[in-house]
Order: structure tokens, then sequence, then C-alpha cells
């Protein structure tokens, strides 16, 4: 495991053991539910969600019908708390490392986990490695160099995390091999929080934060596995 892999290990057990899990499922769902919505997962889907916290989104892909849901993920912590929850498949293993065999996903998600990899290109290239022909690629992050509410968020993380363009991103899943690769931007439902509602902390320092994460929405840099790299 790298330096920033046991960073990350141990800051995500921690907020494991913080309760963090539910909270994460309630921000992130709305930006996910529409890259499932779309991939009408059946009982031949093999979905793996890669950096899958405690698995909510493995156990929503499971309640669509799809055939096999495995989530991996490097937090012990959130790891039991997903087994704990009986539905789906679970390991504890670095992104860029999967124990899983070549050529068995039909799907692979990652949500909100991607920029804190110490070589996001090389763990793409391994998501592609158990990738089925035809396999689709969403990859859904909240942090990206657009996204000037949340750009901050890169400052504050007691871990690293990469701040990079959208189209960055683009080209990185390119050159680890995915085709067809392009980016979207996904608005989070439901009203927006008053400025009475909204509390300033680390992560949001001003409202104004708030409405530009709002108004500029989740990166999806989607794709698939073509025949060629
Ligand atoms: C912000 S949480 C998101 C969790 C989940 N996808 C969700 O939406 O609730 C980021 C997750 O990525 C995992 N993670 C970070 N770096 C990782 C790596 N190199 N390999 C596997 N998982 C990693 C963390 O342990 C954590 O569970």
């Amino acid at each position: 495991m790298t330096e920033i892999e046991r960073a990350a290990s141990a800051e995500f057990d921690r907020w494991a053991e913080a309760g963090r899990g539910e909270s994460m499922e309630r921000g992130h769902a709305g930006v996910v539910e529409p890259v499932l919505d779309r991939w009408n997962l059946n009982d031949h889907s093999v979905l793996v969600d890669v950096g899958c916290g405690n698995g909510w989104a493995v156990r929503r892909a499971l309640e669509r019908g799809a055939g096999r849901c495995l989530g991996v993920d490097l937090s012990a912590a959130f790891i039991e708390e997903a087994r704990g929850a009986g539905l789906g498949e679970f390991h504890v293993a670095s992104g860029s490392a999967l124990p899983l065999a070549d050529g068995v996903a039909t799907h692979v998600l990652s949500v909100e986990s991607l920029y804190y990899y110490p070589d996001p290109q090389a763990a793409l290239a391994e998501w592609r490695r158990i990738a089925a022909p035809r396999c689709e690629l969403g990859v859904i992050i909240e942090l990206f160099a657009e996204n000037r509410g949340s750009a901050v968020w890169a400052e504050v993380l007691d871990i690293h995390a990469w701040l990079w363009s959208e189209v960055r991103w683009a080209e990185v899943a390119r050159a680890a091999g995915w085709s067809r690769v392009r980016t979207e931007r996904i608005l989070q439902p439901g009203p927006l929080k008053s400025e009475a509602e909204f509390t300033v902390s680390a992560y949001w320092p001003s409202y104004q934060h708030y409405l530009d994460y709002r108004s500029a929405g989740a990166l999806a840099i989607l794709g698939v596995r073509g025949d060629t790299p």
C-alpha cells in the first residue's frame, strides 16, 4: 500500500466510525441514480463499485435487478458496515489492485473516490482489466477544477486529493484504455437550501460556495470498454 493509500484508509475508517456512510448516501445518491437508470441492470449484470464506502450503491444496483454486485474499498471499517447490511460481496482492497479476475465486470462504478488515489490513471487501467467487452464505466466526482464551490475541499481535507479539470479527467480515462469517453454534469435534484438554512463550515466557507457547487453539478466521466485499448 502506498503512503497516500495508508492515509486514506485511516481517514475513511474514521469517517465510517463517525457514521458518515449514511450522509454520503444521502448526498451522493441523487447524482448516481441517473447513471444507474441508464444502465438497465439485469440478471447478467456484474457491477463493481470501487471505493464503495458503506456499500449503498451496491445495494441499490441489486434492488434494480443486477445479477451480481461487488464493492471494494480501502477502509476496513466501511467494508465491515457494508457486509453488515447483508447484500452484495465486499472486499477490503486498493482500487488500484482489485482482487478480481480479468473481464468479470459489465459495469464499473466509482463515486466520489478516484481523486483520492495515488495514480488515478493506473486505477482506471486496472478497472479496464476487470471489464468485460462493452463494460460501461461511470465515475462520478464532485471535486473538480471547474466546480468553484467544492474546490476548497482539496485544501481542507486531511488527506491528499487531486483537483483536476474536466478535460484532464477525460484524457486520463482515455489514456487508461477506455473508449467513447465523454463527460457530463449531473445536477443534484431537490430544492436549494435558503441562506437561513445554510451553515458555514470549513467545507462550506460561504453560501456562495454552496450556490456555485449546486450550479456546477457533479462530473460524470463515462466510457465503455471497446475491443482494443
Ligand atoms: C467520499 S467516500 C465515498 C464512498 C462511497 N462511494 C459513497 O458515495 O458513499 C470515498 C471512498 O473512497 C475510498 N478510497 C479512497 N482511496 C481509495 C483507494 N485508493 N482504493 C479504494 N478505495 C479508496 C475511501 O475509503 C472511501 O470509502
